[in-house]
């Protein structure tokens, strides 16, 4: 086994080499910027970490990575243009730098791209992947168009936020380590309680993003903070602020929620006070820690050792304390 910043390493490696524009520029030049712009690169490095904790070389799942990467920076994009983001890793998101069409072209390449790379497996592995691959990203779309529908619903359920998060960002951290496993030949045991770690971390790791987008640091966040109020999205924590508001506060979040102002900053500020009024943002922050440690419960099921389990935890502490 590596350290995490060493699978890290070597995955952005593989990941500059395999980066080329080519023509026709305008469908090239966005996947280059998007993928040449950083994040945190953690579902590419669950896939290599996950192929060494079976044993297997992390260079096998260097495809799987770079696929589950170029899907996920493809979701990025296209997600951008739904949430009409103007910010990605600090800069300007695709359709803002070039436009909508471009966005939509580049990111369904990008989509196929990702297709593309389990060709270099065989037999039993090419057709697991690929498998696995399709059931998450058809389940990542279920997510999205539900994360969009809620927007204009009022009668959302904190069960219903919670298997909209699951669909459109739990399952594909979760599929990360499930390809990472496969590479590496472990037994349909093995997969499927890795794969539950990773979608309960991964309900965790979207909470905590919900929470950021209200509460992150502009310096440091990289999008834009308030996007999701601005969206009148139906998060965490809007759910329990309307859960545990009295009367007044009540009318006042339903009333914001139902604008959308020319300047959203007056919005965006009174939307957090209420978070904070009401207790929704320490319960949101309960609610990150409380998926963590179900996702680190979840680890006692799996059959590895003991130093691998808490090279994994040690990532979901990592992601638990992150700004961005
Ligand atoms: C952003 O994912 C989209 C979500 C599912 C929350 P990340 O927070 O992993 O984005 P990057 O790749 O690090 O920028
Ligand atoms: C995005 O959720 C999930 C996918 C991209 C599939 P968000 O819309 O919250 O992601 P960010 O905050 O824009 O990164
Ligand atoms: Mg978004
Ligand atoms: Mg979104
Ligand atoms: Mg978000």
């Amino acid at each position: 086994m590596h350290t995490i910043s060493d699978y890290q390493g070597y995955f952005l490696e593989y990941l500059a080499k395999k980066t080329t524009t080519k023509e026709p520029k305008n469908l090239y030049e966005p996947i280059t910027y998007i993928l040449g712009l950083g994040g945190k690169r953690l579902r590419p490095t669950l896939v290599l970490m996950a192929a060494e904790i079976f044993d297997g070389s992390y260079k096998e799942a260097l495809d799987a990575a770079l696929a589950i990467e170029v899907f996920h920076n493809f979701s990025l994009i296209h997600d951008d243009i739904m949430d009409d983001a103007p910010l990605r890793r600090g800069r300007e998101t695709v359709h803002e730098k070039w436009d909508v069409n471009t966005g939509i072209l580049s990111g369904d390449a990008m989509l196929i791209n990702a297709y593309q790379l389990f060709e270099n497996y065989n037999g039993d592995t090419f057709k697991e992947l690929a498998k696995l691959f399709t059931k998450t990203a058809i389940e990542v779309c279920e997510g999205q168009q539900y994360d969009i529908d809620f927007e204009t619903r009022e009668d959302v359920t904190v069960p219903e936020y919670i298997k909209m998060i699951e669909y459109k960002t739990a399952v594909l951290v979760g599929a990360a380590l499930k390809m990472g496993a496969i590479v590496a030949g472990a037994s349909e045991n093995s997969r499927s309680s890795l794969y539950d770690f990773g979608r309960l971390l991964g309900l965790a790791f979207q909470l905590q993003d919900d929470y950021l987008d209200a509460f992150g640091d502009p310096k440091t966040f990289g999008k834009q903070v308030g996007g999701d109020i601005i969206e009148n999205k139906k998060t965490f924590l809007y759910l329990k602020a309307l859960e545990f508001a009295s009367k007044d506060e009540r009318k006042q979040l339903l009333g914001l929620f139902s604008l959308s102002p020319e300047d959203p900053s007056e919005k965006i500020s009174a939307i957090k006070s209420l978070f904070e009024t009401t207790g929704a943002k320490d319960l949101t922050r309960a609610e990150i820690e409380g998926y963590t440690q179900k996702a680190f419960a979840a680890l006692d099921n799996i059959a590895i050792s003991q130093d691998k389990k808490d090279l994994l935890r040690l990532f979901g502490e990592n992601l638990m304390n992150r700004s961005v």
